[in-house]
Protein backbone atom coordinates (compact mmCIF):
# COMPACT_ATOMS: atom_id res chain seq x y z
CA UNK A 1 0.00 0.00 0.00
CA UNK A 2 1.52 3.54 -1.10
CA UNK A 3 -0.29 5.22 1.10
CA UNK A 4 0.22 4.07 3.94
CA UNK A 5 3.55 6.59 5.01
CA UNK A 6 1.44 9.47 4.17
CA UNK A 7 -1.96 7.58 6.60
CA UNK A 8 0.70 6.61 9.56
CA UNK A 9 1.69 11.15 9.24
CA UNK A 10 -1.66 12.38 8.85
CA UNK A 11 -2.80 9.99 11.83
CA UNK A 12 0.01 11.27 14.05
CA UNK A 13 -0.49 14.80 12.76
CA UNK A 14 -4.40 14.16 13.54
CA UNK A 15 -3.76 12.64 17.12
CA UNK A 16 -1.67 15.16 18.11
CA UNK A 17 -3.44 18.08 16.92
CA UNK A 18 -6.77 16.81 18.60
CA UNK A 19 -4.77 16.80 22.20
CA UNK A 20 -3.76 20.06 21.66
CA UNK A 21 -7.15 21.14 20.60
CA UNK A 22 -8.62 19.26 23.29
CA UNK A 23 -6.71 20.52 25.71
CA UNK A 24 -6.86 24.12 25.00
CA UNK A 25 -10.49 23.74 24.65
CA UNK A 26 -11.09 22.49 28.36
CA UNK A 27 -8.87 25.10 29.54
CA UNK A 28 -10.48 27.16 28.10
CA UNK A 29 -13.80 26.48 29.07
CA UNK A 30 -12.65 25.91 32.39
CA UNK A 31 -11.54 29.92 33.07
CA UNK A 32 -14.31 30.95 31.04
CA UNK A 33 -17.06 29.27 33.25
CA UNK A 34 -14.85 29.83 36.45
CA UNK A 35 -14.52 33.38 35.93
CA UNK A 36 -18.46 33.38 35.26
CA UNK A 37 -19.35 32.11 38.47
CA UNK A 38 -16.80 34.52 40.34
CA UNK A 39 -18.42 37.36 38.42
CA UNK A 40 -21.61 36.36 39.66
CA UNK A 41 -20.24 35.72 43.44
CA UNK A 42 -18.59 39.04 43.41
CA UNK A 43 -21.63 40.96 42.36
CA UNK A 44 -24.18 39.39 44.81
CA UNK A 45 -21.54 40.18 47.73
CA UNK A 46 -21.08 43.67 46.61
CA UNK A 47 -24.99 44.41 46.13
CA UNK A 48 -24.89 42.34 50.12
CA UNK A 49 -22.34 44.85 50.96
CA UNK A 50 -23.99 47.79 49.64
CA UNK A 51 -27.39 46.99 51.11
CA UNK A 52 -25.55 46.31 54.49
CA UNK A 53 -23.57 49.71 54.59
CA UNK A 54 -27.30 51.68 53.65
CA UNK A 55 -28.55 49.49 56.83
CA UNK A 56 -25.74 50.37 58.98
CA UNK A 57 -26.22 54.49 58.67
CA UNK A 58 -30.46 53.63 57.99
CA UNK A 59 -31.78 50.82 60.09
CA UNK A 60 -35.62 51.62 59.84
CA UNK A 61 -38.47 49.67 58.53
CA UNK A 62 -38.59 52.06 55.28
CA UNK A 63 -35.13 51.94 54.35
CA UNK A 64 -35.54 47.40 54.85
CA UNK A 65 -38.63 47.77 52.45
CA UNK A 66 -37.13 49.80 49.96
CA UNK A 67 -34.01 47.01 49.47
CA UNK A 68 -37.00 44.10 49.48
CA UNK A 69 -38.86 45.80 47.15
CA UNK A 70 -35.42 46.70 44.97
CA UNK A 71 -34.16 43.02 45.12
CA UNK A 72 -38.11 41.80 44.28
CA UNK A 73 -37.65 42.81 40.92
CA UNK A 74 -34.24 41.41 39.95
CA UNK A 75 -32.97 38.11 39.84
CA UNK A 76 -31.26 38.36 43.34
CA UNK A 77 -33.04 37.93 46.55
CA UNK A 78 -32.04 39.49 49.92
CA UNK A 79 -33.06 38.46 53.39
CA UNK A 80 -31.85 40.34 56.69
CA UNK A 81 -31.29 38.86 59.73
CA UNK A 82 -31.32 40.65 63.11
CA UNK A 83 -28.34 39.66 65.80
CA UNK A 84 -30.46 36.54 66.75
CA UNK A 85 -30.73 35.37 62.87
CA UNK A 86 -34.08 36.10 62.85
CA UNK A 87 -35.52 37.08 59.47
CA UNK A 88 -36.64 40.88 59.73
CA UNK A 89 -37.22 41.36 56.43
CA UNK A 90 -37.28 39.17 53.17
CA UNK A 91 -37.83 39.13 49.18
CA UNK A 92 -38.10 35.73 49.37
CA UNK A 93 -40.19 33.15 51.00
CA UNK A 94 -37.83 30.70 52.65
CA UNK A 95 -37.87 27.16 52.01
CA UNK A 96 -35.46 24.07 52.81
CA UNK A 97 -32.52 25.22 51.18
CA UNK A 98 -32.94 28.73 52.18
CA UNK A 99 -33.34 27.41 55.59
CA UNK A 100 -29.93 25.24 55.42
CA UNK A 101 -28.18 28.35 54.52
CA UNK A 102 -29.39 30.62 56.71
CA UNK A 103 -28.52 27.74 59.18
CA UNK A 104 -24.54 27.95 58.35
CA UNK A 105 -22.08 28.72 61.11
CA UNK A 106 -20.51 32.08 59.88
CA UNK A 107 -18.19 32.41 62.95
CA UNK A 108 -15.30 32.03 61.32
CA UNK A 109 -15.88 34.83 58.46
CA UNK A 110 -15.23 37.60 60.53
CA UNK A 111 -16.60 41.38 60.29
CA UNK A 112 -16.31 41.14 56.32
CA UNK A 113 -18.52 38.36 55.54
CA UNK A 114 -18.50 36.86 52.65
CA UNK A 115 -19.42 33.86 50.00
CA UNK A 116 -21.19 31.68 52.18
CA UNK A 117 -22.51 29.28 49.88
CA UNK A 118 -20.57 28.94 46.34
CA UNK A 119 -22.22 25.49 44.58
CA UNK A 120 -23.65 26.48 42.02
CA UNK A 121 -23.38 23.19 39.84
CA UNK A 122 -25.62 20.93 42.90
CA UNK A 123 -27.18 23.77 44.93
CA UNK A 124 -30.18 25.68 43.80
CA UNK A 125 -28.85 29.01 45.57
CA UNK A 126 -25.27 30.34 45.83
CA UNK A 127 -25.30 33.26 48.63
CA UNK A 128 -23.46 35.57 50.18
CA UNK A 129 -23.69 37.14 53.87
CA UNK A 130 -22.60 40.65 54.78
CA UNK A 131 -22.86 41.78 58.30
CA UNK A 132 -23.50 45.17 59.22
CA UNK A 133 -23.37 46.88 62.89
CA UNK A 134 -26.61 49.43 63.83
CA UNK A 135 -25.77 52.47 65.36
CA UNK A 136 -27.05 50.82 68.80
CA UNK A 137 -24.16 48.53 68.50
CA UNK A 138 -26.25 45.41 67.41
CA UNK A 139 -25.07 43.14 64.65
CA UNK A 140 -27.37 42.45 61.70
CA UNK A 141 -26.92 40.19 58.75
CA UNK A 142 -27.84 41.09 54.79
CA UNK A 143 -28.36 37.28 53.13
CA UNK A 144 -28.29 37.70 49.15
CA UNK A 145 -29.22 34.56 47.31
CA UNK A 146 -29.46 33.96 43.56
CA UNK A 147 -30.90 30.76 42.15
CA UNK A 148 -28.28 29.02 40.01
CA UNK A 149 -30.94 27.88 37.82
CA UNK A 150 -29.78 31.35 35.58
CA UNK A 151 -26.09 30.78 35.86
CA UNK A 152 -26.66 26.73 34.88
CA UNK A 153 -28.34 27.44 31.89
CA UNK A 154 -25.86 30.12 30.80
CA UNK A 155 -23.42 27.64 31.36
CA UNK A 156 -24.97 25.06 29.33
CA UNK A 157 -25.54 27.35 26.37
CA UNK A 158 -21.66 27.91 26.08
CA UNK A 159 -20.88 24.16 26.78
CA UNK A 160 -22.80 23.99 23.58
CA UNK A 161 -20.88 26.86 21.76
CA UNK A 162 -17.83 24.87 22.84
CA UNK A 163 -19.38 21.73 21.65
CA UNK A 164 -20.07 23.39 18.05
CA UNK A 165 -16.97 25.14 17.93
CA UNK A 166 -14.83 21.98 18.83
CA UNK A 167 -16.98 19.88 16.21
CA UNK A 168 -16.14 22.44 13.50
CA UNK A 169 -12.45 22.38 14.62
CA UNK A 170 -12.35 18.88 13.92
CA UNK A 171 -13.89 18.87 10.67
CA UNK A 172 -11.33 21.70 10.03
CA UNK A 173 -8.11 19.10 11.14
CA UNK A 174 -9.99 15.98 9.02
CA UNK A 175 -10.06 17.93 5.99
CA UNK A 176 -6.42 19.23 6.70
CA UNK A 177 -5.14 15.62 7.29
CA UNK A 178 -6.90 14.94 4.19
CA UNK A 179 -5.21 17.29 2.18
CA UNK A 180 -1.78 16.73 4.13
CA UNK A 181 -2.02 13.15 2.81
CA UNK A 182 -2.99 14.13 -0.31
CA UNK A 183 0.48 16.75 -0.85
CA UNK A 184 2.48 13.74 0.59
CA UNK A 185 1.32 10.87 -1.69
CA UNK A 186 0.94 12.92 -4.95
CA UNK A 187 4.58 13.12 -5.56
CA UNK A 188 5.41 9.77 -4.35
CA UNK A 189 2.84 7.82 -6.22
CA UNK A 190 4.29 9.99 -9.13
CA UNK A 191 7.51 9.11 -7.81
CA UNK A 192 6.59 5.07 -7.82
CA UNK A 193 5.25 5.25 -11.29
CA UNK A 194 8.27 6.71 -12.35
CA UNK A 195 10.40 4.21 -10.92
CA UNK A 196 7.95 1.22 -12.54
CA UNK A 197 8.75 2.83 -15.78
CA UNK A 198 12.20 2.93 -15.21
CA UNK A 199 12.77 -0.65 -14.45
CA UNK A 200 10.44 -1.48 -17.72
CA UNK A 201 13.49 0.54 -19.83
CA UNK A 202 10.73 3.51 -20.23
CA UNK A 203 13.25 6.72 -19.88
CA UNK A 204 10.89 9.34 -20.70
CA UNK A 205 10.02 10.04 -17.40
CA UNK A 206 9.05 13.64 -16.47
CA UNK A 207 8.41 14.35 -12.97
CA UNK A 208 6.67 17.74 -11.91
CA UNK A 209 9.24 20.60 -10.57
CA UNK A 210 10.13 19.64 -7.64
CA UNK A 211 9.42 21.22 -4.17
CA UNK A 212 12.47 22.02 -1.58
CA UNK A 213 12.18 19.47 0.73
CA UNK A 214 13.29 15.69 1.21
CA UNK A 215 10.05 14.60 -1.52
CA UNK A 216 11.29 17.34 -3.86
CA UNK A 217 14.86 16.28 -3.44
CA UNK A 218 14.16 12.53 -4.00
CA UNK A 219 11.95 13.37 -6.62
CA UNK A 220 14.37 15.45 -8.63
CA UNK A 221 17.11 12.45 -8.28
CA UNK A 222 14.93 10.40 -10.20
CA UNK A 223 14.73 12.64 -12.47
CA UNK A 224 18.39 12.78 -13.17
CA UNK A 225 18.32 9.25 -13.29
CA UNK A 226 15.72 8.84 -15.49
CA UNK A 227 17.31 11.35 -17.97
CA UNK A 228 20.98 9.99 -17.63
CA UNK A 229 19.48 6.67 -18.54
CA UNK A 230 17.75 8.40 -21.28
CA UNK A 231 21.03 9.80 -22.82
CA UNK A 232 23.12 6.39 -22.06
CA UNK A 233 19.96 5.06 -24.37
CA UNK A 234 19.86 7.55 -26.83
CA UNK A 235 23.91 7.94 -27.03
CA UNK A 236 24.34 3.37 -27.21
CA UNK A 237 22.31 3.22 -29.80
CA UNK A 238 23.39 6.15 -31.93
CA UNK A 239 26.86 4.59 -30.97
CA UNK A 240 25.96 1.04 -32.36
CA UNK A 241 24.17 2.92 -35.23
CA UNK A 242 27.96 4.52 -36.62
CA UNK A 243 29.51 1.77 -35.99
CA UNK A 244 27.41 -0.47 -38.03
CA UNK A 245 27.82 1.95 -40.91
CA UNK A 246 32.13 1.99 -40.36
CA UNK A 247 31.82 -1.66 -40.15
CA UNK A 248 29.92 -1.59 -43.63
CA UNK A 249 31.66 1.19 -45.45
CA UNK A 250 35.28 -0.59 -45.63
CA UNK A 251 33.42 -4.23 -46.36
CA UNK A 252 31.23 -2.57 -49.07
CA UNK A 253 35.05 -1.49 -50.55
CA UNK A 254 36.47 -5.09 -49.72
CA UNK A 255 33.26 -6.88 -51.46
CA UNK A 256 33.60 -4.36 -54.59
CA UNK A 257 36.99 -4.17 -55.46
CA UNK A 258 37.31 -8.40 -55.00
CA UNK A 259 34.73 -8.81 -57.29
CA UNK A 260 36.14 -6.24 -59.90
CA UNK A 261 39.46 -8.14 -59.42
CA UNK A 262 37.76 -11.98 -60.00
CA UNK A 263 36.92 -10.52 -63.36
CA UNK A 264 39.37 -11.26 -66.21
CA UNK A 265 39.25 -7.66 -68.54
CA UNK A 266 41.53 -5.71 -66.12
CA UNK A 267 45.35 -5.02 -66.57
CA UNK A 268 47.84 -6.20 -64.26
CA UNK A 269 48.53 -2.89 -63.03
CA UNK A 270 45.06 -2.08 -62.11
CA UNK A 271 44.48 -5.29 -60.17
CA UNK A 272 47.56 -4.63 -58.22
CA UNK A 273 45.75 -1.03 -56.87
CA UNK A 274 42.60 -2.92 -56.10
CA UNK A 275 44.18 -5.44 -54.16
CA UNK A 276 46.17 -2.52 -51.97
CA UNK A 277 42.83 -0.89 -51.72
CA UNK A 278 41.51 -4.17 -50.91
CA UNK A 279 44.51 -4.39 -48.08
CA UNK A 280 43.76 -0.88 -46.92
CA UNK A 281 40.47 -1.31 -45.89
CA UNK A 282 40.99 -4.44 -44.36
CA UNK A 283 43.36 -3.32 -42.17
CA UNK A 284 41.20 -0.45 -41.35
CA UNK A 285 38.25 -2.69 -40.51
CA UNK A 286 40.91 -4.38 -37.84
CA UNK A 287 42.09 -1.79 -36.83
CA UNK A 288 37.85 -0.46 -35.92
CA UNK A 289 37.35 -3.90 -33.93
CA UNK A 290 40.55 -3.28 -32.35
CA UNK A 291 39.51 0.02 -31.26
CA UNK A 292 36.44 -1.07 -30.13
CA UNK A 293 37.36 -3.90 -28.31
CA UNK A 294 39.91 -1.60 -26.26
CA UNK A 295 36.82 0.50 -25.86
CA UNK A 296 34.54 -2.50 -24.62
CA UNK A 297 37.34 -3.26 -21.66
CA UNK A 298 37.79 0.54 -20.86
CA UNK A 299 34.14 0.27 -20.00
CA UNK A 300 34.50 -2.67 -18.12
CA UNK A 301 37.46 -1.88 -16.24
CA UNK A 302 39.36 -4.92 -17.61
CA UNK A 303 42.01 -2.83 -19.25
CA UNK A 304 45.42 -3.91 -16.73
CA UNK A 305 47.89 -0.89 -16.18
CA UNK A 306 51.03 -1.53 -15.41
CA UNK A 307 53.06 1.40 -14.18
CA UNK A 308 56.73 1.50 -14.33
CA UNK A 309 59.39 4.39 -14.59
CA UNK A 310 59.94 5.00 -18.07
CA UNK A 311 62.88 7.00 -20.05
CA UNK A 312 61.12 8.94 -22.05
CA UNK A 313 63.37 10.32 -25.15
CA UNK A 314 64.50 6.15 -25.81
CA UNK A 315 60.66 5.44 -25.76
CA UNK A 316 59.55 8.52 -28.03
CA UNK A 317 62.55 7.51 -30.79
CA UNK A 318 61.50 4.23 -31.01
CA UNK A 319 57.52 5.46 -31.59
CA UNK A 320 59.19 7.82 -33.97
CA UNK A 321 60.96 4.69 -36.11
CA UNK A 322 57.63 3.26 -35.87
CA UNK A 323 55.97 6.13 -37.89
CA UNK A 324 58.51 7.72 -39.94
CA UNK A 325 57.58 6.17 -42.98
CA UNK A 326 54.16 6.97 -43.10
CA UNK A 327 55.25 10.80 -42.39
CA UNK A 328 58.03 10.63 -45.00
CA UNK A 329 55.36 9.41 -47.44
CA UNK A 330 53.78 12.65 -46.77
CA UNK A 331 56.92 14.60 -46.82
CA UNK A 332 56.82 15.69 -42.70
CA UNK A 333 59.42 16.55 -40.58
CA UNK A 334 59.18 14.67 -37.25
CA UNK A 335 61.33 16.22 -34.29
CA UNK A 336 61.87 15.42 -30.96
CA UNK A 337 63.07 17.58 -28.34
CA UNK A 338 64.11 17.39 -24.45
CA UNK A 339 66.52 16.08 -22.15
CA UNK A 340 67.84 12.70 -22.09
CA UNK A 341 66.90 11.78 -18.26
CA UNK A 342 63.16 12.61 -18.06
CA UNK A 343 61.73 9.64 -17.01
CA UNK A 344 57.42 9.36 -16.53
CA UNK A 345 55.53 6.69 -14.35
CA UNK A 346 53.56 5.13 -17.38
CA UNK A 347 52.30 2.05 -18.60
CA UNK A 348 54.76 1.98 -21.74
CA UNK A 349 52.31 -0.32 -23.65
CA UNK A 350 49.30 1.90 -23.67
CA UNK A 351 51.95 5.15 -24.15
CA UNK A 352 52.98 4.07 -27.03
CA UNK A 353 49.15 3.13 -27.83
CA UNK A 354 48.38 6.84 -27.22
CA UNK A 355 51.61 8.02 -29.47
CA UNK A 356 50.83 6.16 -31.96
CA UNK A 357 47.00 7.54 -32.21
CA UNK A 358 48.18 11.43 -31.53
CA UNK A 359 51.20 10.76 -34.27
CA UNK A 360 48.60 9.61 -36.68
CA UNK A 361 45.97 12.15 -36.39
CA UNK A 362 49.09 14.87 -36.45
CA UNK A 363 50.35 12.94 -39.75
CA UNK A 364 46.62 12.57 -41.32
CA UNK A 365 45.39 16.12 -40.45
CA UNK A 366 48.82 17.73 -41.48
CA UNK A 367 49.66 19.45 -44.97
CA UNK A 368 51.95 17.86 -47.04
CA UNK A 369 55.23 19.06 -46.28
CA UNK A 370 54.29 20.30 -42.95
CA UNK A 371 56.01 19.77 -39.32
CA UNK A 372 55.41 17.60 -36.75
CA UNK A 373 57.11 18.33 -33.37
CA UNK A 374 57.59 16.10 -30.09
CA UNK A 375 58.52 18.03 -26.81
CA UNK A 376 59.58 16.97 -23.00
CA UNK A 377 59.48 19.05 -20.62
CA UNK A 378 59.71 18.19 -16.97
CA UNK A 379 58.32 20.65 -14.36
CA UNK A 380 56.86 19.39 -11.00
CA UNK A 381 54.98 16.90 -13.47
CA UNK A 382 56.45 15.24 -16.88
CA UNK A 383 54.70 17.71 -20.20
CA UNK A 384 55.07 16.19 -23.54
CA UNK A 385 53.88 18.01 -26.33
CA UNK A 386 52.65 17.12 -30.13
CA UNK A 387 52.49 19.77 -32.32
CA UNK A 388 51.56 19.90 -35.74
CA UNK A 389 50.71 22.95 -38.23
CA UNK A 390 48.14 20.88 -39.78
CA UNK A 391 44.37 21.70 -40.80
CA UNK A 392 43.75 22.38 -37.02
CA UNK A 393 40.29 22.65 -35.06
CA UNK A 394 36.94 24.32 -34.89
CA UNK A 395 36.79 25.95 -31.51
CA UNK A 396 33.33 25.23 -31.36
CA UNK A 397 34.57 21.75 -31.78
CA UNK A 398 37.33 21.31 -29.76
CA UNK A 399 34.77 20.38 -26.51
CA UNK A 400 33.75 17.36 -28.34
CA UNK A 401 36.39 15.86 -30.18
CA UNK A 402 37.54 13.11 -27.05
CA UNK A 403 34.04 11.85 -27.47
CA UNK A 404 33.23 8.58 -29.35
CA UNK A 405 32.87 8.60 -32.96
CA UNK A 406 33.11 12.56 -32.82
CA UNK A 407 34.72 13.80 -36.17
CA UNK A 408 35.36 17.66 -37.22
CA UNK A 409 34.49 16.87 -40.96
CA UNK A 410 31.72 14.24 -40.94
CA UNK A 411 32.26 13.84 -45.07
CA UNK A 412 35.99 12.55 -45.57
CA UNK A 413 36.98 10.62 -48.46
CA UNK A 414 38.50 7.58 -47.72
CA UNK A 415 42.49 8.03 -47.48
CA UNK A 416 41.44 10.65 -44.44
CA UNK A 417 38.95 7.94 -42.92
CA UNK A 418 39.26 7.94 -39.18
CA UNK A 419 36.02 6.72 -37.45
CA UNK A 420 36.80 9.13 -34.39
CA UNK A 421 37.17 6.65 -31.88
CA UNK A 422 40.93 7.38 -31.72
CA UNK A 423 41.08 10.16 -29.00
CA UNK A 424 38.42 8.98 -26.66
CA UNK A 425 40.30 5.71 -26.52
CA UNK A 426 43.16 8.12 -26.01
CA UNK A 427 42.00 9.95 -23.32
CA UNK A 428 40.69 6.96 -21.28
CA UNK A 429 44.06 5.73 -21.37
CA UNK A 430 45.75 8.51 -20.27
CA UNK A 431 43.27 8.96 -17.24
CA UNK A 432 44.06 5.37 -16.67
CA UNK A 433 47.88 5.95 -15.92
CA UNK A 434 46.75 8.88 -13.87
CA UNK A 435 47.86 11.60 -16.39
CA UNK A 436 46.39 13.99 -18.34
CA UNK A 437 45.28 15.15 -21.71
CA UNK A 438 44.45 18.82 -23.07
CA UNK A 439 43.98 20.36 -26.64
CA UNK A 440 44.86 23.62 -28.21
CA UNK A 441 44.10 24.46 -31.81
CA UNK A 442 44.03 27.50 -34.24
CA UNK A 443 42.34 26.33 -37.60
CA UNK A 444 44.59 26.39 -40.14
CA UNK A 445 47.68 27.08 -37.63
CA UNK A 446 47.49 23.72 -36.39
CA UNK A 447 46.90 21.70 -33.20
CA UNK A 448 49.05 20.84 -30.01
CA UNK A 449 47.70 17.91 -27.69
CA UNK A 450 49.71 17.97 -24.45
CA UNK A 451 49.65 14.76 -21.97
CA UNK A 452 50.48 15.84 -18.59
CA UNK A 453 52.25 12.77 -16.95
CA UNK A 454 53.45 11.66 -13.58
CA UNK A 455 56.96 12.00 -13.08
CA UNK A 456 57.86 10.31 -10.08
CA UNK A 457 57.14 6.94 -8.14
N1 LIG B 1 45.94 16.87 -34.95
C1 LIG B 1 44.72 17.14 -35.41
N2 LIG B 1 44.51 18.17 -36.28
C2 LIG B 1 43.28 18.45 -36.72
N3 LIG B 1 42.16 17.76 -36.38
C3 LIG B 1 42.32 16.74 -35.54
C4 LIG B 1 43.59 16.38 -35.00
N4 LIG B 1 43.40 15.32 -34.16
C5 LIG B 1 42.08 15.05 -34.19
N5 LIG B 1 41.42 15.88 -35.01
C6 LIG B 1 39.97 15.92 -35.25
O1 LIG B 1 39.34 15.22 -34.21
C7 LIG B 1 38.57 14.14 -34.70
C8 LIG B 1 38.64 13.00 -33.72
O2 LIG B 1 39.92 12.41 -33.72
P1 LIG B 1 40.08 10.86 -33.47
O3 LIG B 1 41.50 10.52 -33.45
O4 LIG B 1 39.24 10.55 -32.30
O5 LIG B 1 39.33 10.25 -34.71
P2 LIG B 1 39.85 9.95 -36.15
O6 LIG B 1 41.28 10.31 -36.25
O7 LIG B 1 38.91 10.62 -37.08
O8 LIG B 1 39.62 8.38 -36.28
P3 LIG B 1 40.48 7.20 -35.60
O9 LIG B 1 41.54 7.87 -34.78
O10 LIG B 1 39.48 6.50 -34.80
O11 LIG B 1 40.99 6.44 -36.72
C9 LIG B 1 39.16 13.82 -36.03
O12 LIG B 1 38.18 13.27 -36.85
C10 LIG B 1 39.61 15.20 -36.51
O13 LIG B 1 38.54 15.85 -37.12
MG1 LIG C 1 42.72 9.49 -34.86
Amino acid sequence: MVNKISIKISLLYFSIMSVILLVSLVVIHEKMVDGQVQTELDNLYQRGNSHSEVLESHFDEETQDHIVLMESKTTTDVMILDDEKRVISSSVQPNDEIEEILNRDISEMGLYGGIIAADWREQPYIASVSPFVRQNNDVGYVYMFKSTGRLQALIAALNQHFFISSLIMFVFLFISMFFLSRALTRPLLKMTEATKRLSKGDFTVDLPAASRDELGELSAAIQLLADDLHRLQTSRREFLASISHELRTPLTYIKGYSDIVSKNHINDEEREQYIDIIKEETEKLSKLIKDLLDLAKLDQHEFSIQLDEVPLMTMLERVAGKVRPAFQKKQLELVITGSGDIKAVVDPVRLEQVLLNLLDNARKYSHQGGKVKISVVKEDKVHLFIKDEGIGIPKEDLPYIFERLFRVDKSRNREMGGTGLGLSIVKELIEAQGGKINVQSDLQKGTTFELILEGEL
